[in-house]
């Protein structure tokens, strides 16, 4: 983690400016680290778009979509003054050109010490070609710095995530690339490290010897909304677990790094990656659960089942949910289970992460068939934001029976209010050059090898889908790989 420096000139470039994902959160995030005083005031940044704009009809449409989003607008029409349009065929050499003149005359004017930041948010297939064509136009040439900025998904498998790879590295170094992975913009997910890390009391018990079981849950009850035409070629296991699910499971495993830099926290995650147990094939069923859903109900609201969504195959294989047990092989975590699980279409949305302690050596407190419960910690990330210890204590002045107690820690409106969304914090960070909170090549080629086998193996027999309902909290074959091991999924705790 480098200084952070709130005087960062630079020309963002956004290829996909008038998309969703510009719309919703590039464009708030960049406003609302503006009105912080988060972005120096030597900026441009130019959307880059197909269609046949006027710079004020795409202000326009940037700053609705800013009101929409953030409440204080205060300061909204000087970041504006910052904005600009380019109409722009990413298969053409000469509307790099022009973009060239305009990105040279926008730098003399606002100052911009040469620094260019590349955003492309646009399907993958276009990553190549656009990163091509930076550098055959000079785009690259840059006097200051010049960085990349791609979503996912990064391929599609891992021969697919190396030719893409091999194609942005002709114009670009692997630490000039920042591969986004949103939920390591976010709060509490940053905040795994610092608990574990900050605090004496947890790192002594973090491993096989005093831990039972890690579970980590992402659960949404949107179903696939307008990106069934994506979601196809993805599912669950690509569009969550090869990237979110493991990316948290390698922040919960790894290592105290040697220093908080990039490098040394990075090269503690590879180390987890590449230690998940392998899959033979015929384990795969045996630690991996898909699931489909069906019609139910969210919210009291009929819903329809997800080969009914727009763009789906009506006979479609493809999971909105899974769940997995991940073994870790290493002294520290050996014997240890990680269930991971995510679907859409659940009982409810929740980002959480809960770590059970083993039981006490011996119970005391058993003559009324008083049953110990579980030490937790519960990391919840998302919509509460906190963390909660759950203890046992005295039931009353004449029992000697036992009660779960929590003692709980929630994010205040007040902490809350200082970012608007987890892209804030990603955007400042590479504006900074740090790579922390980003995908590294590594990282993905041992997440994709470990997708792949489960994939391969799942290709090869057909599901029988759809296998949850709607609303609920997945398949039952999910519940199962717990009970197997003696745990339960803790649902509905805080
Ligand atoms: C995205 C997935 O990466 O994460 C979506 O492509 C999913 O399918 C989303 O809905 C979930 O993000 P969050 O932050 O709402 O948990």
């Amino acid at each position: 983690m480098s200084t952070r420096n709130k005087n960062i000139p630079c020309l963002i470039t956004i290829f996909g400016a008038t998309g969703d994902l510009s719309h919703r959160k590039l464009f708030p995030s960049l406003f609302h680290l503006y009105q912080q005083q988060n972005l120096s005031e030597h900026f441009a940044i130019i959307g880059i778009g197909r269609r046949d704009l006027k710079n004020d009809d795409f202000r326009i449409q940037v700053k609705s979509s800013i009101q929409a989003h953030v409440q204080d607008t205060t300061h909204l029409d000087e970041f504006m003054d910052h904005v600009f349009y380019h109409k722009h065929d990413v298969n053409d050499e000469a509307s790099y050109q022009s973009l060239l003149a305009v990105s040279q005359q926008l730098d003399q004017k606002f100052e911009l010490q040469g620094n260019r930041l590349f955003y492309l948010a646009m399907a993958p297939k276009f990553f190549g070609i656009i990163s091509d064509y930076l550098k055959s136009s000079g785009l690259t040439d840059v006097e200051g710095f010049k960085r990349l900025v791609i979503e996912k998904p990064f391929g599609n498998d891992l021969a697919s995530a190396e030719e893409l790879n091999n194609q942005i590295r002709r114009s670009f170094e692997e630490k000039e690339i920042y591969r986004i992975d949103h939920y390591l913009g976010k709060d509490m997910v940053q905040n795994i490290e610092v608990l574990r890390f900050a605090n004496a009391m947890f790192e002594p018990l973090w491993n096989n010897k005093f831990i039972s079981n890690i579970q980590v849950t992402s659960s949404e009850k949107l179903g696939v909304e307008d990106r069934g035409g994506y979601y196809e070629t993805s599912g669950a296991l690509k569009d969550m677990v090869q990237n979110h699910m493991l990316q948290m499971v390698a922040l919960l495993a790894m290592e105290p790094p040697i220093s908080l830099k990039s490098e040394d926290i990075r090269s503690e995650k590879v180390k987890v990656l590449k230690s998940l147990r392998k899959l033979e094939p015929s384990e795969v069923n045996q630690n991996f659960v898909r699931g489909q859903y069906d019609q139910g109900k969210i919210d009291d609201q009929d819903v329809i089942a997800y080969r009914e969504e727009d763009r789906v195959d009506e006979q479609s294989n493809t999971p909105t949910f899974v769940s997995g047990k991940l073994t870790i092989d290493n002294f520290r975590w050996a014997g240890v289970p990680f269930y991971i699980r995510t679907g859409k279409r659940m009982k409810d949305k929740s980002i959480q992460v809960v770590v059970e302690f083993k039981e006490v050596p011996l119970n005391l407190y058993y003559e009324t068939d008083n049953k110990l419960e579980s030490n937790l910690l519960v990391i919840n990330i998302q919509p509460n934001e906190g963390v909660s210890l759950h203890l046992n204590a005295k039931k009353n002045v004449q029992s000697i029976d036992t009660k779960p107690v929590q003692l709980s820690y929630a994010m205040s409106a007040q902490d809350k209010m200082n970012t608007v969304d987890a892209y804030e914090n990603l955007l400042f960070d590479i504006l900074n050059g740090d790579p922390t909170n980003f995908t590294h090549w590594e990282e993905l080629k041992s997440t994709w090898k470990f997708v792949d086998t489960i994939q391969n193996e799942w290709d090869k027999t057909e599901p029988d889908f759809p296998n949850y309902e709607a609303g609920t909290n997945g398949p039952l074959d999910s519940d199962l790989l717990l009970s197997r091991d003696g745990f339960h999924w803790w649902d509905d705790i805080q």
